[in-house]
């Protein structure tokens, strides 16, 4: 039997303060999946950092439930952190990796946001990028009549890694910065993510892909 390793990323950074420790422990107690209540039409991010975008969108939103899943403890620290300290709502996250959450989502977002994923542009690395078509097709099956799924990267050879697998599996997109949801077209006016400021690749430009649901 086949045993895919499903992540190759690092969990843990810099070791935690006594007070960030905290921070975790009463995030993982209150600001999970199950702290959700209203799912209608909520926000999902995957692997979203330190969560600067789930956070400002749940900041400007705070009739809508959102969703940041992070298997980096502390880029996990840093949602609950914005949780606690300006008493958003509206805002859980899972620190895991997605293939562990995904089960436990139901069909009930209007928009799911993968920003900056790893590029993997290794060639012997290419089988690590586990956002593909099949997972795309997963998170469309979880989104209401109307949703999207935002991709943003500034790897060229991502996109065409996305369009080839978009098109296997018979996804619509657009691509373009105009098709971007308001709230991210707010967001990138004042901050960006912190993978967004480093713009580590050599275009030095973002590519964006909107994956529609009819
Ligand atoms: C290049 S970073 C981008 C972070 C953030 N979106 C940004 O723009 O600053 C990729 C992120 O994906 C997360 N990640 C990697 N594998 C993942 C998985 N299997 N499930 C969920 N997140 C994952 C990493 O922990 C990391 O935070």
């Amino acid at each position: 039997m086949e045993c895919r390793k499903l992540f190759y990323g690092r969990k843990i950074g810099r070791k935690l303060s006594s007070a960030k420790v905290k921070i975790l422990d009463n995030g993982l107690k209150n600001n999970t999946i199950k702290s959700i209540k209203n799912w209608d039409k909520a926000v999902l991010e995957i692997g979203g950092g330190d969560g600067e975008f789930i956070s400002f969108s749940a900041e400007n939103r705070p009739h809508i439930s959102h969703l940041e899943v992070e298997p980096f403890i502390n880029g996990a620290v840093k949602v609950f952190e914005n949780i606690q300290k300006k008493g958003l709502q509206n805002l859980a996250c899972e620190n895991d990796i997605f293939q562990n959450v995904q089960e436990k989502l139901p069909t009930v977002f209007k928009e799911i946001y993968i920003l900056y994923p790893d590029p993997w542009h290794k060639k012997r690395h290419n089988k690590r990028r586990w956002i593909n078509g099949v997972l795309l097709l997963f998170l469309s099956s979880r989104l209401v009549s109307g949703g999207k799924i935002i991709i943003r990267t500034d790897h060229p050879s991502l996109v065409k890694f996305f369009e080839t697998e978009l098109k296997k599996v018979n996804l619509s997109f657009v691509r373009g910065e105009d098709h971007l949801p308001n709230i991210l077209k707010d967001f990138l006016k004042i901050y960006n993510t912190k993978y967004g400021r480093k713009n580590m690749s050599s275009s030095k430009k973002d590519f964006s892909f909107v994956i529609y649901k009819d």
